[in-house]
């Protein structure tokens, strides 16, 4: 019998840096820090979401900006509004909740959103630095200081900035691997699954393994036998959004498994892709779903805003002070 990977503890854990980083630079330089958040009509898991991170931001002391746009929003007019929250100097950081609608095209709305203000990473610039391994120093943030790994990706004759530029990388994602080390589990030369290829999940969390040196295979809907992935895995991450997809007799005996999958039952029951209590007799840890990957996600977006507001270019300005 497995041991359950609950994400709570590491979720608050978290949140109290982020309410100690955002307390200091209140009182120490007069910095607010905001976060943007906006959802385009009704969608009930969205507008969940919404709320839930809003209230837990307010828990930590972070200002949200809330911006709600009917289901008839325009693209333009939802261009338009980041354009006036990159300018903003009170939000630190946008998350656009999807989806969007059938006329709106997701990347030309995430790739308005500045890359120092793209605090779940999807635009295009926050993809390519994952991808040309330039952010995944922060997935390495125990073993490296920071500043050194920042450093050696700026320019050179940047050496008078009194800051470094941010990127970030995408929240859920960024979470499972911080679950995964905070329970302990060793990556390096392991076999891993990712089930779900989107730019959201599935592959940036490939990166990720793949960057913490895990043998990584990405399973799709087109993949011919799951099964046969899943046989030989150390690893499960699942992102597929499907209830039921991961049995007990697919898994390997011993076996790490992430569920990343939130599927709302007819019932109002949320749950994830993992059959848990099949999946829990022969893995050695699983994530329930809710309560797992879920916590840790809001928390490390909520650390990816107050970052973004630590870089703040105005941050060492003499400016802030008081006369
Ligand atoms: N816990 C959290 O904080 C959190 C955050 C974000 C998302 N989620 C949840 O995670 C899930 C995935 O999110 P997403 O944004 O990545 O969704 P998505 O864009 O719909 O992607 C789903 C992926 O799963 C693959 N897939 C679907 N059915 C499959 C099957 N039967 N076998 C193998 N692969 C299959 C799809 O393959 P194709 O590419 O071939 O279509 C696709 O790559 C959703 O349930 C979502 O609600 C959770």
């Amino acid at each position: 019998m497995g041991q359950v990977m609950e994400g709570h503890r590491l979720a608050s854990e978290i949140r109290g840096r982020v309410r100690q980083r955002v307390d200091s630079l209140r009182d120490n330089n007069g910095i607010e820090v905001g976060l943007g958040l906006m959802v385009v009509g009704d969608n009930p898991a969205s507008v969940q979401y919404f709320q839930a991170t809003v209230n837990i931001a307010k828990g930590v002391h972070i200002n949200t900006y809330q911006y709600r746009m009917p289901a008839s929003v325009s693209l333009n007019e939802i261009l338009n509004t980041i354009c006036d929250i990159n300018r903003d100097e009170r939000i630190n950081g946008l998350l656009v909740l999807f989806p969007l609608g059938r006329k709106i095209n997701p990347r030309r709305v995430v790739n308005a959103i500045l890359p120092e203000k793209d605090i779940d990473g999807l635009g295009s610039v926050s993809v390519g630095r994952l991808a040309a391994e330039e952010s995944t120093f922060q997935i390495f943030a125990h073993d490296i200081p920071r500043a050194t790994r920042e450093r050696q990706f700026l320019p050179q004759q940047a050496d008078y900035l009194p800051c470094t530029p941010s990127s970030f990388l995408p929240c859920t994602p960024f979470g499972v691997i911080r679950l995964l080390e905070f329970y302990g589990v060793q990556l390096r030369g392991k076999n891993a699954v990712v089930i779900g290829k989107s730019l959201a999940v599935g592959k940036p969390l490939a990166m990720m393994l793949l960057a913490k040196e895990a043998t990584v295979s990405v399973c799709h809907k087109a993949t011919a036998d799951l099964r046969a992935y899943l046989r030989n895995a150390d690893i499960v991450c699942s992102a597929a959004g499907v209830s039921g997809l991961i049995r007990g007799d697919m898994i390997k005996d011993g076996a790490v498994v992430v569920d990343i999958g939130i599927n709302v039952q007819q019932d109002g029951r949320v749950v994830g892709d993992v059959d848990f209590d099949e999946v829990l007799q022969r893995a050695s840890l699983v994530t329930p779903v809710p309560g797992g990957v879920g916590p840790v996600t809001i928390a490390t977006l909520l650390e990816n805003t107050v970052r973004s507001a630590q870089s703040n270019a105005l941050l060492n300005s003499p400016l802030l002070i008081a006369p």
